[in-house]
């Protein structure tokens, strides 16, 4: 008889009672996630509850990640502490965009993510020290990983509902001093979140084509 690893029964359940309810997500899903969803530079006046937030995140942390390492950091901002401590450091056009938006989320990327390995790694003991004694490597599975957390955050925040409006426009030495000083963290990239107001979104520029982008050898 095959020997299962501790919870895999488990998971093979899950997969086949999956599979048994659905195998390929419908069009408007996708079409609300990806298709034909836009990035908003305008919003309406519909706050976002931290209730949303969550429910975004408890289905964004499920997309798989390197050694299931975990650097993604959120910090959320509204109102006074958006205006004063984030805008100043936001250039151009986004100074605006932010403002006006209801929420604002910071993505950083924790460096010393390792640290939890025992938790979410237990199967190989030794990845910690892996990690902390190789600073470049840590630094290049935490850019990797935190920014595919990333995309499945603005996923999941679409699938709940919202819209979002991520942005690269900004100081990063102002924001880590601003946000992450003694911490090893530092600023991914940072994204406006509300109910966008349709009048903001602009035409939809030309993305490549699977053929541009794709060899089979
Ligand atoms: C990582 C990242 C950084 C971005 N930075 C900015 C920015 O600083 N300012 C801005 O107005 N838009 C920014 N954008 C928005 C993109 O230009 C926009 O998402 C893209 O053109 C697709 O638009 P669409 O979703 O309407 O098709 C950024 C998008 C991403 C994913």
């Amino acid at each position: 008889m095959t020997q299962f690893l501790p919870g895999q029964a488990e998971a093979i359940a899950e997969v086949n009672a999956l599979r048994e309810r659905i195998t390929v997500a419908d069009i408007d899903t996708m079409s609300l996630i990806l298709g034909q969803a836009h990035t908003h530079n305008a919003w309406t006046d519909k706050q976002v509850s931290n209730e949303l937030l969550k429910k975004a995140y408890d289905l964004a942390k499920m997309g798989p990640t390197g050694m299931n390492m975990q650097p993604m950091r959120l910090v959320f901002l509204r109102g006074e502490e958006k205006e004063n401590r984030l805008v100043p450091h936001m250039l151009d056009s986004n100074r605006e965009k932010t403002s006006a938006a209801p929420l604002t989320a910071i993505l950083a990327n924790d460096l010393d993510f390792y640290k939890n390995m025992d938790r979410v790694f237990p199967i190989f003991p030794d990845a910690a020290s892996m990690f902390s004694s190789n600073p470049e490597m840590a630094r290049e599975n935490a850019e990797r990983n935190g920014t595919l957390q990333a995309a499945y955050f603005m996923m999941a925040l679409r699938s709940v509902g919202l819209d979002v409006a991520p942005m690269s426009g900004f100081d990063p030495k102002g924001v880590n001093e601003e946000f992450f000083g003694g911490t090893n963290s530092t600023v991914n990239f940072i994204i406006n979140i509300g109910h966008g107001d349709s009048v903001g979104v602009y035409p939809r520029l030309p993305r490549l084509d699977f053929e541009a982008v794709s060899e089979f050898k």
